[in-house]
């Protein structure tokens, strides 16, 4: 038992690993020392995001993977595996989120793509895991504040997030025997490319950092922190539980 917040020795996936949260969180992961496999969909993305981890000393391996295809699933942690052995962490951080408007209007092709990426990606992944996870393992799901309420313009993408923090409390309970643990994060807004309609839209964002209490949009770096604890043996006793990230926009 430890409260040291480290993953020396650990070997972590991270989807969505090319830019934004992804990105810093799998900087974040090789910074406490665990071997980090990047995944997205485009090789170039992961492989300059996985250089930037070598070239500061790091351990990394670069997995082109589309998290809506169950073949890629299956294919990153086979090159996981060969390359690092056991995998002892899953970040299910890649997300897509195709429509911005009222809920009723989204097009099947839109509300089917963001149920592949956004629930079945990560409940594949989750079982790929979970097929090899030694005792300690930990999967981190990055939600958002969209799943914990009403997401008015967001409605399909914060119905994901509802239904992976759902996910989340379940696998809690089914992998708990084998002394897996299961957590999320619920990020506000943070400055990514995923977000930059609404950090662009004076207005929307006006609306967001004025309900803010500490004044201010998020950074991904500010995510990444949280998520290194929930993966490390410092947070052995947590499971099932969603970690809010917001600046407290969510605190009433
Ligand atoms: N930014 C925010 O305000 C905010 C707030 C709350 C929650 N979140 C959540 O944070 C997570 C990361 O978002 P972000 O803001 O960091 O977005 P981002 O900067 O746009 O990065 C998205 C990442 O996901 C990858 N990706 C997209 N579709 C994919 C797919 N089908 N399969 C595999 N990889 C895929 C992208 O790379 P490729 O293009 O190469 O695939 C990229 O690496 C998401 O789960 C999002 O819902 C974000």
């Amino acid at each position: 038992m430890t409260s040291d917040i480290t993953l020396a020795d650990k070997t972590i996936i991270v989807t969505g690993a090319s830019r934004g949260i992804g990105e810093a969180i799998a900087r974040a992961c090789a910074r406490a020392g665990a071997n980090v496999v990047l995944a997205s969909r485009k090789q170039e993305g992961v492989d300059a995001a996985a250089a930037t981890i070598t070239a500061g000393g790091g351990s990394a391996l670069a997995v082109a993977c589309h998290m809506g295809q169950a073949e890629d699933v299956t294919a990153l942690f086979g090159r996981a595996a060969e390359e690092f052995g056991t995998i002892h962490g899953l970040v299910n951080n890649a997300a897509t989120n195709p429509y911005f408007g009222p809920m009723l209007a989204i097009e099947d092709s839109a509300f089917d793509k963001t149920i592949e990426v956004n629930l079945k990606g990560p409940l594949a992944a989750s079982r790929g895991f979970a097929g090899q996870a030694p005792a300690g393992g930990s999967i981190v799901n990055v939600a958002s504040v969209a799943g914990l309420g009403a997401a008015p313009l967001q409605g399909v993408y914060g119905m994901t997030k509802a239904a992976l923090i759902s996910m989340t409390q379940t696998l809690a309970h089914e992998l708990g025997p084998m002394g897996v643990r299961v957590n999320a994060v619920a990020p506000g807004l943070v400055e990514t490319r995923f977000a930059s309609a609404l950090i662009q839209n004076e207005e929307l964002l006006k609306h967001v950092v004025e309900r803010t209490p500490v004044g201010r949009h998020g950074q991904p770096d500010e995510i990444a922190g949280a998520v290194v604890y929930l993966l490390s043996d410092a947070a052995a006793f947590m499971t099932g539980q969603v970690m809010t990230i917001d600046g407290g926009w969510s605190s009433g």
